[in-house]
């Protein structure tokens, strides 16, 4: 059995990752692809109740520590139960976020320590890694202004625009150090060139 392709797709709020997700399912769907499309934090029953805990910002405050671990807690759970069983089974895997997402906020936005967040990656994932990440890039004031236009937001969208900037600027240090695997894509275009530049990346690692 040939592994499946895990591919991840990122970017800060508002730059239109559900319907970009969608697009990229209907496309590998179309190629015949074997495939499950999936989220982060979530993914499995126990996965989905840490991501109301992280969401809710109704909660008591957050540690910073708490935070990072509940994010690899609940994708330790997401690897054991969904991930690794679809990709040895063949199939392709589509994850609206992961590790990458990890960097960016906990590391960018609540600015913790890099080395720890690679020791809990290497501790959670071993060498699981994404095959292609496509990162929707746009500035956080568009985004941030489509995301509040959504309504009601949760924890990570109350933030200052100054987290976001940093976010953004984490994510795309990801991606000049990972260039082999996470594509930049100007989310800031007319859907219809978005999706143009999906498809080219895309067609490249179909079988
Ligand atoms: P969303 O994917 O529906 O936007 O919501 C998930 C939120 O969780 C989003 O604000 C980003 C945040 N998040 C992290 O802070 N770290 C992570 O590792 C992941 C996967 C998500």
């Amino acid at each position: 059995m040939i592994r499946g392709k895990f591919i991840t797709l990122e970017g800060c709020e508002g730059v239109g990752k559900s319907t970009n997700l969608e697009f990229i399912r209907d496309y590998l769907q179309s190629h015949k692809i074997p495939l499950i499309v999936t989220r982060e934090p979530g993914g499995t029953p126990v996965a989905e109740q840490i991501r109301t805990l992280l969401l809710d910002h109704t909660n008591e405050a957050f540690s910073e520590q708490a935070e990072l671990l509940l994010m690899f807690a609940a994708r330790s759970q997401h690897i054991k139960h969904v991930i690794r069983p679809a990709l040895n089974a063949g199939k392709w895997v589509l994850c609206d976020r992961f590790t990458d997402a990890t960097y960016a906020y906990q590391g960018g936005g609540r600015r913790m320590d890099i080395h720890t967040i690679e020791s809990l990656e290497q501790l959670v994932q071993g060498t699981l890694r994404p095959d292609l990440t496509l990162l929707l890039d746009a500035p956080v004031e568009i985004g941030m202004k489509r995301a509040r236009q959504r309504g009601q937001l949760d924890r990570f969208e109350l933030e200052k625009i100054s987290f976001f900037e940093s976010v953004r600027r984490a994510y795309l240090l990801q991606a000049e150090l990972n260039p082999q695997r996470i594509k930049v894509i100007n989310a800031n275009q007319a859907l219809a060139d978005v999706h143009l530049m999906i498809m080219e990346i895309l067609q490249r690692i179909l079988p």
